[in-house]
C-alpha cells in the first residue's frame, strides 16, 4: 500500500520529504545514499542523535562509531564503541534502574563509562586483570587524573622520547598509567601485549604521532574524573567479580571476555574458561549481556545454558563487516526497539517505492 512520504517526514532527520521517481532497480541504492546523506547532516548538528539507542539502528547494518561519543582514553582492540546505542536501550528496558552496572573485563570500558557518565545505573565496577591497563584506572578513580590529563598535555612526541618512556620501568602507578596510555596510541592496532611494533606511517603520513590526540585524551580523563563518584575499579579476576555479586538482585552484567585465536595476540590475559562463565552467570539473579565473535561455538554454551542469542552487524579495525553474537537471559529490549526500528525501514521503502 503506498503511504504518503509527508506522514513520515519525521523519519528523516534533514527536514520535510518530497517524492522522487527512480528506477525500481535502483531504489534500495539511492535510498541508502539518502540515508547516509540523512545520517552525515543530523551527525553535524548533534553527532550523537544518530544512533542514540537500539531503535536507531539495523540489525544487519554496521554502525558508523563516528557518531557515538567516544569518552574512553583507550583505542581498545575489540573495544565496543559501536554498540553503545545497543547498551542505552538495553540499560534503559530494565526497571528500577540498575544499581550497579558491573563490567568483568573492562579493557577500555566504553560501556562502563558510558553508563556512568550518561547515569544509566546508579554506579559501576570496573575489573580489569592486566596490570597496565588497571594502572589507568586506578589512576583516574583515585585523584590522580589531573596529574595524568597534564602529563600526557606537556609531553613532546618524538621517537626518542617515545622509546625512552616506553622502555622505562615504571616506578609507580601514575608512571605505569602514562606509559600504557602512550603504548596504547603508538603501537600498532593499538595492541599493548607484549611484541606489537609501533604505528609506522599511521593516518595521513603522521607517522608515530598519528593517534596522539593530546588535548582530547586529556578531556576525556578529566571528564571521568569529575563523575568518579559513580565509579568503582577493582584490580583483579572478573570471574571472581562476578561471584561477589552474584546474589545482588540490582546488578546488570555486561561481560566481554577475551575470546578467539586472536585474543592471544591482541591481550596479555587472554584465557578464559568459557563454559564456566557461561554456567555462572546463568545462576546470578541480576540482569546479563554478553557479546562475542559469532561462532558455533558460542551459539551452542548460549542454547545449553538457556541463553538467547542475536547476531548484529559492526565493523572490525579494519573496516571489515564482521558478525557479533550479544547473549542474554532475555533479549525482549533488543526486540522491541527492532520493531519500532523496522516500521521505519519499511516507511522509507514503501515512500520510494509507491509515491502517491
Ligand atoms: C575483549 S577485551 C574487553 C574490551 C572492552 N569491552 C572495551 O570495549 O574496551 C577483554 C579484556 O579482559 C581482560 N581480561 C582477561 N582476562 C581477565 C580476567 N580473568 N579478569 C579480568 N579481566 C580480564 C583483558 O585484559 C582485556 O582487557
Amino acid at each position: 500500500m503506498g503511504r504518503s512520504s509527508t506522514t513520515f517526514s519525521g523519519r528523516w532527520r534533514s527536514g520535510k520529504t518530497t517524492v522522487l521517481r527512480v528506477p525500481q532497480t535502483l531504489a534500495s541504492r539511492v535510498l541508502e545514499y539518502a540515508r547516509a546523506l540523512d545520517g552525515e547532516a543530523s551527525l553535524a548538528k548533534d553527532p550523537e542523535a544518530v544512533y542514540r539507542t537500539a531503535a536507531n539502528v539495523q540489525l544487519d547494518q554496521p554502525i558508523n562509531v563516528a557518531a557515538v561519543p567516544h569518552r574512553s582514553p583507550f583505542r581498545y582492540p575489540g573495544g565496543k564503541t559501536w554498540l553503545v546505542p545497543y547498551i542505552r536501550s538495553w540499560l534503559n528496558t530494565l526497571h528500577p534502574r540498575p544499581q550497579l552496572l558491573i563490567e568483568p573485563f573492562a579493557g577500555g570500558g566504553i560501556v562502563g563509562l558510558t553508563a556512568g557518565i550518561e547515569r544509566l545505573a546508579d554506579h559501576v565496577i570496573l575489573v580489569e586483570k592486566d596490570i597496565d591497563v588497571a594502572a589507568v584506572w586506578k589512576v583516574i578513580f583515585s585523584g590522580q587524573a589531573e596529574w595524568l590529563a597534564q602529563t600526557i598535555e606537556n609531553f613532546s612526541l618524538t621517537k626518542t622520547n617515545v622509546l625512552a618512556t616506553l622502555s622505562r620501568t615504571p616506578k609507580n602507578p601514575r608512571e605505569r598509567a602514562f606509559a600504557t596510555i602512550l603504548r596504547n596510541r603508538v603501537q600498532r592496532g593499538g595492541i599493548m601485549a607484549a611484541g606489537a611494533g609501533l604505528v609506522k606511517n599511521g593516518e595521513n603520513g603522521r607517522g608515530l604521532a598519528s593517534r596522539w590526540y593530546p588535548q582530547t585524551l586529556a578531556e576525556r580523563i578529566r571528564t571521568i574524573a569529575s563523575m568518579r563518584e559513580h565509579f568503582s575499579f577493582i584490580e583483579g579476576d572478573g570471574i571472581q567479580a562476578i561471584q561477589s555479586y552474584a546474589r545482588e538482585r540490582g546488578a546488570a552484567f555486561f561481560v566481554d571476555p577475551p575470546y578467539t585465536v586472536a585474543a592471544r595476540r591482541l591481550y596479555s590475559h587472554w584465557q578464559i574458561d568459557q563454559r564456566g562463565l557461561f554456567n555462572l552467570l546463568k545462576r546470578v539473579d541480576g540482569n546479563v549481556l554478553l557479546t562475542y565473535d559469532s561462532t558455533v561455538e558460542i551459539s551452542d554454551l548460549a542454547n545449553e545454558f538457556g541463553f538467547e542469542t542475536q547476531a548484529v552487524a559492526m565493523k572490525n579495525t579494519h573496516h571489515a563487516k564482521m558478525t557479533e553474537l550479544l547473549v542474554g537471559k532475555d533479549l525482549t529490549w533488543l526486540h522491541h526497539a527492532q520493531s519500532s526500528s523496522l516500521s521505519l525501514a519499511q516507511t522509507a521503502q514503501a515512500t520510494l517505492e509507491f509515491p502517491l
